[in-house]
């Protein structure tokens, strides 16, 4: 006589829900309190919560770098870094690199020298550019080129993308 067993059914698995918690970013000299899951990433705290959308997602993997913002001066691909780890850090986006009536010389830069096409990597590469000036280790040609070699740019501007940024760290090192 054989003997079945009847299985009972798995119990549903209970999704862990983490609540929104509140985070205090300092954006371009301004300080806003979010409200937002522990895991949000700095790229969509920026774009989806503060309507900062001037910073790019690209790969969303570290990838490409049209991410990039500075973070107390230092580059950083915003989409590998949470948002809660920047709190009491000062966080710069492009929007807070210049303005439209006086235009931060990087951005001169790239418009002096066309440095763009589609313009979707641009504000990465920019503050990817004012991160490297502030390492303040870039002094040659073949240096800019690799030490920015982590800003893709789908368009293949970067011959003129190269000069622009070469232009403004000579003339902010009085080399040129
Ligand atoms: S979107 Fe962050 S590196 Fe590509
Ligand atoms: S200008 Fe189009 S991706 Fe760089």
């Amino acid at each position: 006589m054989s003997t079945h067993y009847i299985q009972k059914p798995l119990s549903p698995p209970v999704a862990a829900v983490a609540p929104a918690q509140p985070v205090t970013l300092h954006v371009n000299g301004q300080d806003h309190t979010l409200h937002i899951a522990p895991w949000t990433t700095l790229l969509d705290a920026l774009r989806e919560y503060l309507d900062l959308t001037g910073t790019k997602k690209g790969c969303d993997h570290g990838q490409c770098g049209a991410c990039t913002v500075l973070v107390d001066g230092k580059r950083i691909n915003s989409c590998l870094s949470l948002a809660v780890m920047q709190e009491g850090c000062e966080i710069q986006t492009i929007e807070g690199l210049g303005t439209e009536e006086n235009l931060h010389p990087l951005q001169q830069a790239f418009i002096d020298h066309d440095a763009f096409q589609c313009g979707y990597c641009t504000p990465g590469q920019i503050c990817s550019a004012q991160g490297l000036i502030n390492e303040g280790r870039a002094k040659t040609t073949a240096e800019i080129r690799e030490l920015m070699s982590g800003n893709l740019c789908r368009c293949g501007a970067y011959s003129n993308i190269l000069t622009a940024v070469e232009e403004v760290i000579h003339a902010q090192n009085g080399t040129r």
